[in-house]
């Protein structure tokens, strides 16, 4: 049975779109909810607390992440969440964002080997629950994997997701470097595959090369919401449910948030879900430029289109 992950991804997978998606789809094991960002306050903001509280996310399984450079704050985050119930963290030292990697945060963190090291040594001694880690291969080039790669070695990590491009890489087509992962499994280490899984072919394609290891989506499966379920042998995605699911997030997102913000945040995954529509680039772009009173309208005109075969996730497709 193949062990799927739902990456996280800030601005889409927050958790009405993750309990929504739990209750229609299933087929994944754990979802990784965007990163929290600590700080000297010691206090969650009211937006993490929605992401991160329990009854949020009860039932389902989920697997919050931490984005901190100083282990006292990242150790402060942890230990909350382990009081919340949850028996894993993850840390991300793969954000590619300005903004993070300028603050020695995310990818910045794979530019001083030496702070990296320090800071695992302190979270892993310290740390009351499980540390696993969502890494990038490199800031500016591969070559830095092989060192990255022996730091993180040196610790007893749960996990370690590896999506293999450079921080320079950001998510564009053509910048995977898939034989760094062949080198990290080489070691005898808990690994996760992620990067550019986009069709059933994606992953039995990585399957066949490494068995059994887990893999984690993200951009392809909030564009084809059954993907991770036809990727473990299960049926493939009908336009029906497809409506289903949209109807569902839609009436969520409006019975918890404000019209605009529930309009904006349902635009925004239907960027990603209207590639599983064949020739439906017109539709689509209705939907984009949408406002809330004609958005439903656009919909419907999107959904008199046919899935695409297979339905697949494409940059050019959301406009990138
Ligand atoms: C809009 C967006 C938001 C993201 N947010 C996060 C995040 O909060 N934490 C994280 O570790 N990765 C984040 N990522 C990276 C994804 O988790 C994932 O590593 C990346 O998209 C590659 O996987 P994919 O090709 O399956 O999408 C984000 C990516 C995108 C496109």
């Amino acid at each position: 049975m193949m062990d799927i992950r739902f990456a996280p991804l800030e601005g889409l997978t927050d958790t009405i779109y993750r309990r929504t998606h739990y209750q229609h789809f299933g087929g994944v094991s754990k979802y990784y909810i965007p990163f929290i960002s600590p700080t000297q306050h010691h206090v969650f903001t009211p937006k993490e607390l929605r992401a991160i509280g329990p009854e949020h996310n009860a039932g389902i399984p989920t697997v919050p992440q931490i984005l901190a450079k100083d282990a006292e704050h990242f150790l402060w985050a942890a230990d909350e969440l382990a009081k919340m119930g949850y028996d894993e963290v993850n840390l991300n030292i793969g954000c590619p964002s300005g903004t993070v990697s300028a603050k020695g945060k995310g990818a910045g963190m794979l530019r001083d080997l030496y702070a990296l090291d320090s800071f695992l040594h302190e979270v892993c001694a310290k740390a009351s629950v499980a540390v696993s880690v969502k890494t990038r291969i490199g800031f500016e080039s591969p070559d830095e994997w092989p060192e990255i790669l022996s730091v993180l070695c040196e610790y007893p990590l749960k996990e370690i997701i590896i999506h293999p491009r450079t921080r320079t890489g950001f998510y564009k087509v053509g910048t995977l470097y898939p034989e760094t992962f062949r080198r990290a499994a080489e070691n005898k280490l808990s690994l996760v595959y992620n990067g550019d899984l986009f069709t059933v072919t994606d992953c039995a394609s990585i399957q066949a090369q490494y068995p059994g290891i887990p893999l984690m989506m993200g951009r392809g499966l909030v564009c084809n919401p059954a993907l991770a379920r036809e990727a473990a042998g299960g049926a493939p995605l009908e336009k029906q449910e497809l409506r289903n699911f949209h109807d569902s997030l839609w009436e969520a997102y409006c019975q918890e948030r404000p019209l605009d913000q529930a309009h904006s945040r349902m635009r925004e995954l239907m960027i990603y879900m209207s590639c599983c529509f064949e020739a439906a680039h017109k539709a689509a772009k209705n939907v984009r430029k949408s406002n809330p009173n004609t958005y439903e309208e656009a919909i419907d005109r999107l959904f008199e289109h046919e899935l695409a075969c297979p339905p697949c996730f494409s940059q050019q497709g959301i406009g990138l």
